[in-house]
C-alpha cells in the first residue's frame, strides 16, 4: 500500500526533527499519525508501509506497535476506555470500575460494543496514580472514577455523536 501525499509530507516533516540517519526516531509519532488519520488502528499493511517510509525493517515497526498499548492492532470503537489496572489504581478500586464497564456495556476487556462506540482496554500505570482509579479516554484523563462517573462519561460520549 501507499500513503497519500499529505501523509508522506507529514511523515517527512516528522523525520526532519531528528538527525540524519536517525529516521527510526520518528517511528512513534509516525505511527500516531497513521493511526489517527485512519480508523484508529494499525494494519499490517500500514506498518509495512511505515517501515518502507522510514527505511527500517517491518519487525522494527511491529516491535514498537505491539509494545505500546496506545497503538491498536485491531479496529476499535470511537471511544477507547483505557482503565489503569496497576497497583495504586487497583488498590483504589480499578477492578470494580473495569467490572462495572464490562457489565454496563456488555463487553469483555479488549472488545468493542456492537454499535462500534466503545472499546474497553486495560492499561498499565498512566502516571496519574494520585488520581486513582483513573482511565484515559482519547487525549483526556478521567480521574477518581466511580460507577456514577462512568455513567456520566458514557452519556457524554453518546451525546457527542448525536
Ligand atoms: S497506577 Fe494508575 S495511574 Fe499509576
Amino acid at each position: 500500500m501507499t500513503f497519500s501525499k499529505d501523509i508522506t509530507d507529514k511523515v517527512a516533516e516528522l523525520v526532519k526533527r531528528y538527525p540524519e540517519g536517525k529516521q527510526k526516531s520518528a517511528l512513534i509519532p509516525v505511527l500516531h499519525l497513521i493511526q489517527e488519520t485512519g480508523n484508529l488502528s494499525l494494519t499490517i499493511e500500514q506498518m509495512d508501509a511505515v517501515a518502507g517510509l522510514l527505511n527500517i525493517t517491518p519487525i522494527e515497526v511491529y516491535e514498537v506497535a505491539t509494545f505500546y498499548t496506545m497503538f491498536n492492532l485491531k479496529p476499535v470503537g470511537k471511544y477507547v476506555l483505557e482503565v489503569c489496572q496497576t497497583g495504586p489504581c487497583m488498590l483504589n478500586g480499578s477492578d470494580q470500575i473495569i467490572d462495572y464497564i464490562k457489565q454496563k456495556l456488555n463487553i469483555k476487556n479488549g472488545e468493542t460494543t456492537a454499535d462500534g462506540l466503545f472499546t474497553l482496554k486495560t492499561a498499565e500505570c498512566l502516571g496519574a496514580c494520585g488520581y486513582a482509579p483513573m482511565m484515559q479516554l482519547g487525549k483526556t484523563y478521567k480521574e477518581f472514577l466511580t460507577p456514577e462517573k462512568i455513567d456520566a462519561i458514557l452519556e457524554d460520549c453518546r451525546k457527542a455523536i448525536l
